[in-house]
């Protein structure tokens, strides 16, 4: 069984207030009758529950997009080294079990993290097989020239294995600000990328997977969970 409040909130995509304000105003049916309170259960193997005039069909698996704070680590678990981790933060109606975050960004990396319980489709987006691009906005300490640009593109060895071509163009006007686009997920890629060329990264934040922007109306720490076209756009190149 589960709140009614937090099914309507998953499956229409919409925040908790908002599934108790339709709620309130007799929207939801159960099984035939409109849902009194907002703490009501359904088992949605059995029940019937319809808003609006329509069906709501309970979905496998969750998908939800945080904007990571610095200070938290992106991993399942944070009790071996007493960190906090992305799960931790999650506001306490979102926590559900199996759980994980979808990919890893550095402890003081911020920006797009994708939550989920679907391994499969992370396996899909993370895989470097399938090329799904993943964008940061990096801050560095000096400019990088045209020359480590091309060296991006043709791919750049780190840790005696050269890495997928990546895209490097400037943010804005001068070059102390770029965009990277990356195909794959090592330990400190880009960091150690820049590191080859003796530029510091100083600041990192992930704004965009696959075709899928990083929503701007989210503050650090702030999360909301994704619609079905919403992770399509993720699987697009
Ligand atoms: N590259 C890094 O160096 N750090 C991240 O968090 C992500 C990509």
């Amino acid at each position: 069984m589960e709140r009614i409040d937090k099914i309507i909130s998953e499956e229409l995509n919409i925040g908790r207030s908002a599934a108790k304000a339709l709620i309130k105003s007799g929207r939801a049916l159960l099984n035939g009758s409109a849902v009194r309170s907002f703490g009501e259960k359904a088992d949605m193997s059995r029940d019937l529950l319809i808003v609006d005039g329509k069906k709501i069909n309970r979905r496998k698996f969750v998908y939800i997009m945080m904007n990571k704070p610095k200070g938290v680590i992106s991993s399942s678990d944070g009790r071996r080294t007493g960190e906090k981790t992305v799960l931790d933060i999650l506001p306490p109606e979102m926590k559900r079990k199996g759980l994980f975050p979808a990919g890893r960004l550095d402890k003081n990396t911020t920006g797009f993290v994708l939550i989920t319980d679907d391994g499969e489709f992370a396996h899909k987006i993370l895989s470097p097989k399938n090329h799904i691009p993943k964008v940061y906005v990096a801050e560095l300490d000096k400019p990088f020239t045209p020359e480590i640009a091309a060296a991006f593109a043709s791919g750049v060895e780190i840790g005696g294995e050269k890495c997928l071509p990546a895209l490097l163009e400037s943010c804005g006007e001068n070059r102390k600000k770029a965009i990277v686009t990356i195909k794959q997920g090592k330990y400190h890629q880009i960091k150690r990328m820049f590191k080859k060329y003796s530029i510091e990264v100083t600041e990192l934040r992930r704004v965009k997977m696959g075709g899928l922007r990083l929503d701007e109306n989210l503050a650090e720490g702030e999360c909301r969970y994704l619609g079905q076209e919403e992770i399509e756009l993720i699987k697009t190149l």
